[in-house]
């Protein structure tokens, strides 16, 4: 998704700009631009298809008056409208560049509003939507206006979700950026003698960890020397920045040859750490201080829907599944998307629990702004810090996974399964469903998830081997599982097809007769998830078809089955693990042979194609 930083200080800006860009890639982008304040009243403006080629661009510059300049904006660009051209890449300026827009988001009326700026004489030079925003504000800055009340009328004429951040040569050393909705945030950062604004803190954390995060309708001026801080009628902020704590050396990749090998291998440290000060492993107890519900407002929940989208969504099936069986309350996991859309009869007896990494993604923002209108209950389990559905739930249970560079998501899903697990206990024990003695026990079988995942992360190799020999060229794959593998089938098939570009599938196995079993030949294998358990026969049934057919099976099977390996091409084992840690223990091997096969291909794992790590837009 785009990415933004603005800098205003007395250091040369275009190293800190380009910096902080490399530091927004990993959320995904097709072409970068950098604009400056360099004192000839223009923009200076650079475009680019990519950021080494920007950096190459920027270096060789030979600025007005021979000065470094040290004010500027930058931008990564996810395109949305029009295509992936330089003309197409921020920052959009004005006609005599004296205004210079980066923005993240779309919008929704901008060709309205392009025909009416058209009409008026101002002319366009790129195909986007957000070249009518630096019109709009030159429009106001002509007129005499400041750049923050121009960006303040701006914002109140564009409809829809967007963050941008502006400059003027009118003024000198200020930048005003201003957050409308859930188009990604706007960050700002508090330096000494320089101020920031970015859409992701990770491009502040090198400069400083004061910040204030701007909530929707809210805008920021910030120069070398302050930040101040107002809403769309002009009514002034107090702000006060919050010190966070994020470790950025956590981000680099160490000794793994990709982000997401890394994240793979960090997951028993990440569900240790989405566990901690919640779980009192010694009194079978589970602690969530962050919900804000009463026994009595647990007990009256008759409902429960958990919404998401991709990855998050697979995470809400499973969390559907087990709450439904913990506590009794009919519970279903809904695609935000849809849901969003829906007629529901949300109400203040429904729970509604939105899982999302970045806290920032459109459409499950949407579902949970129809659960705040519908009176609902909410809680959000996010990744990023004060983030926007951070914003908006009661009640926030932070997954604790520790930044997740690589696109596609591998630990915030697990950290994702390890908070569903727990407020399915809490929700157990507080609604009086679940019994002392099982509660200890659902507890004690958490406190062996960090072991059981380090076992199965040592066991990589076969994953490696079976990319290399069965999975590279191969154009199809089915995954199949029943109950709580269903959602693991779902997303192996997801990572396959993210990672590798290999169309895949993913199937409850009951359905496969129902038509995917036409597919069925010896170019097309099927992973089946076939661990010991309650629907264990059951697939057992399901792998007979798929061999019936001249299908390849390369089975995930618990240690000591003796059915599988006669029965199936490959064999992945899995330890023998209680019910509901099973699912997460399978997760791993969906990743791994997901990672291998996309090496195996020669792609790069952490920066699939046509992704992005926080999608903003519907
Ligand atoms: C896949 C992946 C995506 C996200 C989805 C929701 O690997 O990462 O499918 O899960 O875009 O994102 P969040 O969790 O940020 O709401």
């Amino acid at each position: 998704m785009c990415g933004i930083i603005a800098y205003a200080g007395s250091e040369p800006v275009t190293p800190i700009l380009v910096s902080g860009l490399r530091t927004l890639e990993y959320r995904g982008y097709d072409s970068a631009g950098i604009g400056v304040q360099n004192g000839d009243g223009k923009s200076a403006v650079t475009r680019a298809l990519g950021v080494d080629d920007l950096a190459e661009a920027v270096s060789g510059q030979d600025w007005n008056g021979g000065a470094e300049p040290t004010v500027g904006i930058a931008h990564t660009r996810w395109a949305t409208h029009g295509g992936v051209t330089i003309p197409n890449a921020h920052p959009h300026t004005s006609a005599e560049g004296r205004v210079a827009v980066v923005h993240n988001g779309i919008v929704e009326n901008y060709i309205a509003l392009r025909t009416e700026l058209s009409d008026a004489g101002y002319l366009f030079s790129s195909e986007t939507d957000t070249e009518v925003i630096a019109h709009l504000i030159a429009r106001r800055v002509e007129s005499g206006e400041s750049l923050a009340a121009a960006v303040r009328c701006a914002a109140r004429r564009i409809q829809g979700a967007s963050s941008f951040v502006a400059t003027s040569a009118a003024e000198p050393g200020v930048i005003v950026g201003v957050r409308l909705g859930n188009a990604g945030g706007i960050v700002v950062g508090i330096g000494d003698g320089f101020n920031l604004l970015a859409s992701d803190v990770l491009a502040i954390l090198p400069h400083t960890d004061l910040v204030v995060y701007l909530r929707s309708g809210e805008m920021a001026s910030i120069t070398a020397s302050g930040a101040e801080y107002s809403d769309l009628s002009g009514m002034v902020l107090e702000r006060s920045p919050a010190r966070i704590s994020r470790n950025f050396e956590a981000a680099a990749r160490g000794e793994y040859p990709h982000f997401m090998a890394k994240e793979i291998a960090e997951q028993p440290e990440a569900v240790s750490s989405a566990m901690r000060r919640r779980v009192d492993f010694e009194n079978g107890v589970v602690d969530l201080p962050e919900l804000p519900y009463t026994d009595d407002e647990i007990r009256l929940i008759d409902r429960v829907i958990l919404s998401g989208m991709g990855t998050s969504l697979h995470s809400c099936m499973y969390g559907a599944q087990m709450i439904e069986a913990v506590t009794g309350i009919p519970a279903q996991a809904e695609n935000a998307s849809e849901l969003r859309y829906r007629s529901t009869s949300l109400n203040e007896r429904t729970l509604v629990i939105s899982v999302t990494q970045s806290g920032e993604t459109a459409d499950t923002l949407a579902a949970m702004d129809l659960a705040t209108q519908s009176g609902a209950k909410q809680i959000a389990l996010v990744e990023a810090e004060g983030t926007q559905a951070t914003l908006v739930a009661d009640g926030t249970l932070y997954l604790g996974a520790g930044q997740e560079i690589g696109v596609a998501s591998t630990k915030t899903m697990m950290c994702s399964l390890t908070v569903l697990y727990q407020l399915a206990v809490y929700l157990g024990i507080h609604r009086g469903t679940l019994s002392a003695k099982r509660a200890i026990k659902l507890v004690s079988d958490l406190s062996r998830l960090p072991g059981l995942i380090a076992e199965m992360i040592d066991d990589d190799d076969h994953c490696e081997q079976l990319a290399h020999d069965r999975l590279g060229d191969k154009r199809h794959l089915l995954y199949l599982g029943r109950g709580a593998l269903h959602p693991v089938a779902m997303e192996g098939a997801l990572k396959m097809k993210e990672l590798a570009y290999i169309h895949a599938e993913g199937y409850p196995a009951g359905e496969m007769k129902h038509g995917p079993i036409a597919l069925i030949s010896d170019d097309m294998p099927t992973v089946a998830l076939a661990p010991q358990g309650a629907l264990y026969d059951k697939m057992v049934g399901n792998i007979n078809e798929v061999k019936a057919r001249g299908g390849e099976v390369i089975a995930l099977a618990t240690y000591g089955d003796t059915t599988m390996p006669g029965l199936t091409d490959e064999v992945l084992w899995v330890p023998e693990a209680p019910e509901w840690i099973v699912p997460m223990i399978t997760l791993i091997p969906m990743q791994q042979l997901a990672y291998h096969t996309s090496v195996a291909l020669g792609h790069n794992p952490d920066k699939p194609r046509n992704l992005a790590k926080s999608v903003t837009v519907e």
